[in-house]
């Protein structure tokens, strides 16, 4: 009885938030988010079926094309080449490569590893003396993580090794691993001295919006690249609307770029 007691100021928090998430709060995009899992909570709408918010319909992003993206006679080279699901495509590896032969970033910060292909790829593109690190939650956190993980992409926090692709290869020395929710992992070692930063851990809302505050507080001087995947409406799960969103509100975001053919999304700063 005591327990439902100590429940009651939450239970009428809830209420009243409840009251204004279901009127005045669907003009932001976050509630709808919200919204949309609270119908996937109880069993409809699951992700495949989950029509994109309107403004995701209304609104895309302005394109570039692979070809313009970075110097045309530098050779990239191409690692693993066969991928998997939870993989980027080959041709979204090539156009990382190109991007990172285009501005040399001298330490790039990946956020979700999995199996390190993409990881593998960017170090062996990258200068010498270029360092990445990677991020990876733990499937014994992923319980705890700060915000919702979608079924999609509990599949592939599910596994016995994170970067397992690029263990044990010539690259792996400039490679650092590391474990952690996103949302709630110590950045500050990094804080600032980032030049390139590609956001490819949890797929919902709350993540890509969190794990671009933390991308943008990483580049050095404020300026680098940071590269989002998944902006894609049929699989992406809300990575569109956040990103249409950010360039709908905020000024710095008004010139990304989709680049035409792949699920990736890159803006310069
Ligand atoms: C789609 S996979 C990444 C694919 C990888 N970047 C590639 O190109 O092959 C997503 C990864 O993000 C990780 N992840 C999911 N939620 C995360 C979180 N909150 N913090 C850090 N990593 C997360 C998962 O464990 C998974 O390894």
């Amino acid at each position: 009885m005591s327990r439902i007691v100590s429940f009651i100021p939450q239970y009428v928090c809830g209420l009243a938030c409840a009251v204004y998430l279901f009127t005045l709060g669907i003009v932001s995009g976050r509630n709808r988010g919200l919204i949309a899992r609270i119908c996937r909570h109880f069993g409809f709408f699951r992700q495949r079926e989950l029509a994109p918010p309107p403004d995701s319909r209304a609104l895309e992003l302005p394109q570039a094309a692979i070809g313009d993206i970075g110097p045309a006679d530098e050779p990239i080279r191409i690692l693993e080449p066969i991928g998997r699901g939870g993989n980027v495509a080959l041709e979204e590896i090539v156009a990382i490569a190109r991007l990172l032969k285009a501005h040399a970033p001298k330490t790039v910060f990946e956020i979700g590893t999995f199996d390190g292909r993409t990881t593998l790829n960017m170090a062996a593109n990258l200068p010498e003396d270029a360092q990445v690190y990677t991020l990876d939650l733990p499937r014994d956190q992923a319980a705890s993580a700060a915000f919702d993980i979608s079924d999609a992409d509990a599949a592939f926090v599910e596994k016995d090794v994170s970067g397992a692709r690029f263990l044990n290869t010539p690259y792996a020395a400039r490679i650092q691993q590391l474990y952690g929710d996103s949302a709630t992992f110590d950045f500050s070692p990094w804080e600032g001295a980032v030049d390139f930063v590609f956001v490819d851990g949890a797929h919902t809302y709350e993540y890509v919006m969190s794990d671009t505050e933390r991308a943008l507080k990483l580049l050095r001087g404020g300026r680098g690249v940071i590269v989002w995947h998944d902006y894609d409406k049929r699989t992406g799960q809300d990575v569109p609307a956040a990103l249409h969103e950010l360039r709908e509100r905020r000024p710095e975001f008004a010139d990304i770029r989709h680049i035409f053919g792949t699920s990736l999304v890159f803006k310069v700063f």
